[in-house]
């Protein structure tokens, strides 16, 4: 068995708001991502892992926590994690570089 390749990083412009959750597509894989303000920006897979609801429209940033608000699970800006369920597996989170007027998202 092989190992799952790792996609090429993707550049695009850096012109998010302050709180902004926006949909990407990332070599066919729905990400979101977030800004806090002051350059911190991350980025998740974009499906809720309890029922996939769509985190771009349902997920909410309550300071360093992502909340999908189809069922309350919280999860773990950071590192994806899940801080409360009902959603049982964690996000996938993916690396995001500031290069002067670009966001490098990466795996
Ligand atoms: S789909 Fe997100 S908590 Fe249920």
């Amino acid at each position: 068995m092989t190992e799952p390749r790792e996609s090429a990083p993707k550049e695009i412009p850096k012109d998010f708001r302050p709180g902004e959750i926006r949909k990407v597509d990332f070599h066919g894989q729905e990400v979101i991502v977030i800004y806090l303000g002051a350059n911190r920006y991350y980025a998740l897979s974009a499906r809720c892992t309890h029922l996939k609801c769509d985190l771009s429209k349902v997920g909410a940033v309550i300071r360093e926590e992502l909340v999908c608000q189809c069922h309350f699970s919280r999860f773990s800006l950071a590192d994806g994690r899940v801080l409360k369920g009902p959603a049982r597996s964690p996000l996938k989170v993916y690396k995001v570089e500031v290069r002067d007027d670009k966001i490098v998202i990466g795996e």
